[in-house]
């Protein structure tokens, strides 16, 4: 058959617990099905991705009517749908980052991100990023992230700075968390000026770390980067690929913490399914010349025109506020499970950016990986896709990021089997 043939030559191994990857025929909202007619609550939104639900009808009939006009322009074109995305995210940009630039991936967004800072900043050679960073799988992204263990890519990668962050959780020599936020800003502005060679074009950073262990970073700190940044001339970009298009109960995590940064990259959720990314920058910053970016599907219409009808979607079925109503319910939930369920160290937020770390001992805090693959798999076999982090990070961390219109039912069915399997793996004494 077709499909098995196809399975044995994929030249990516699937990872551990994937042995048997699941392969999926349809989605709708927060639910997808597989071949066998399986049915799935997806927790994940797929790459978290899925902020306004999986095949919204808007987003497919907006796409499919661009699909009929023109499905590829290169750059050297406009396009409608990009002139009327871009004036659309110019309205709900942060602060003055109103000029724009696209690609099709997060880790290229990042890339652009990092080609912006150095065209402004010619005679300054590093960038600094933070220890739990993620920003992509791309060679330069992948540098630029938590160190990959079999890392086999260095030869041709560039150096990027790595910088201690605040980890409210487990703060440095148990310190309290403004102390530790503190200590890292002192840390980072010695980096800034005794640590590198040849002075720092930019300091790259997610507003809230995701795949490298979903650490909430103090208001203080986030503030503490920007005031170094407007001190030494750096370029402050903001990851906001994971946070943006309301995942935290505000449309940027930008607006939320109240901050701007100079640079910001997005993707994941603004294409409602379809491949998009991109920066928004401030007017104050130079942008790229003719020959400094460009790539032949970077402005792909039908990514375009799917973006305008999720944006507009966002907006007008308040989903921002749903995040933030229904995020504040679900850890309210899990914060009545943590009452019975020894396993859970920690509950993280904000709105629908929500993770709990497994730890074995809640005083140690010795982190539970094992526990954290078996609620995966468990949760899979009850019908619902949890997130869980192999890579960066622990390990540890389930994470509950459903698409912003899940209802209030669907967590109430996700929580109760997190709830469920949780307490058959204490039971089991195995994690
Ligand atoms: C914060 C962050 N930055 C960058 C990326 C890379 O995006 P992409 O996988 O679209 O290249 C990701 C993907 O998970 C991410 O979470």
């Amino acid at each position: 058959m077709a499909a098995e043939r196809g399975k044995r030559s994929l030249i990516h191994d699937p990872a551990e617990g994937d042995k048997n990857k699941i392969t999926l025929v349809r989605a709708r909202g927060s639910l997808v099905w597989d071949d066998q007619g399986r049915e799935y609550l997806d927790f994940t939104s797929q790459a978290w991705s899925n902020n306004l639900g999986a095949n919204d009808p808007r987003v497919i009939d907006a796409a499919i009517a661009q699909l009929r006009e023109i499905v590829h322009a290169r750059p050297n074109f406009n396009t409608l749908p990009l002139l009327t995305l871009t004036a659309k995210l110019r309205d709900i940009s942060p602060g003055d980052l109103n000029r724009i630039g696209y690609c099709l991936h997060g880790s290229l967004a990042i890339e652009m991100a990092i080609k912006l800072a150095f065209k402004n900043k010619p005679d300054r050679h590093n960038i600094i990023v933070l220890q739990d960073a993620y920003h992509g799988r791309s060679l330069t992204t992948m540098a630029a992230s938590w160190p990959h263990p079999k890392n086999a890519f260095l030869p041709i990668q560039p150096r990027f700075t790595r910088v201690p962050h605040p980890d409210p959780y487990r703060p440095r020599l148990n310190l309290d968390v403004e102390a530790d936020s503190r200590l890292c800003l002192q840390l980072l502005e010695d980096t800034v000026s005794k640590g590198v060679d040849g002075g720092v074009a930019a300091i790259m950073m997610e507003p809230i770390l995701g795949n490298g262990g979903h650490i909430e970073l103090p208001r203080s700190f986030l503030l503490g980067v920007r005031n170094i940044c407007d001190k030494f001339g750096i370029v402050l970009i903001w990851d906001e690929i994971q946070t943006g298009f309301g995942r935290t109960g505000k449309m940027f995590a930008s607006d939320y913490y109240g901050i701007v940064p100079d640079i910001m990259a997005f993707g994941k959720a603004i294409g409602g399914g379809f491949p998009l990314a991109g920066i928004m920058a401030s007017e104050r910053l130079d942008g790229f010349e003719a020959g400094d970016d460009a790539l032949s599907f970077g402005q792909f219409p039908v990514s375009m025109a799917a973006a305008n009808a999720t944006i507009d979607a966002i907006i007008n079925d308040s989903l921002c506020d749903k995040a933030r109503d229904l995020g504040a319910f679900a850890t309210d939930r899990l914060r009545e499970i943590m009452g019975r369920r020894r396993l859970i160290g920690n509950i993280r937020g904000p709105g629908l950016f929500v993770s709990v770390e497994l730890v074995k001992d809640r005083i140690t805090k010795e982190p539970a990986p094992k526990a954290a693959v078996e609620v995966y798999k468990r949760g899979l076999e009850k019908g619902v896709l949890f997130g869980e982090s192999r890579y960066a990070g622990l390990g540890n961390l389930i994470k509950l990021k459903p698409p912003l219109d899940c209802t209030r039912e669907q967590m109430v069915f996700a929580l109760g089997v997190l709830d469920e399997v949780l307490g058959a793996i204490e039971e089991s004494g195995r994690y």
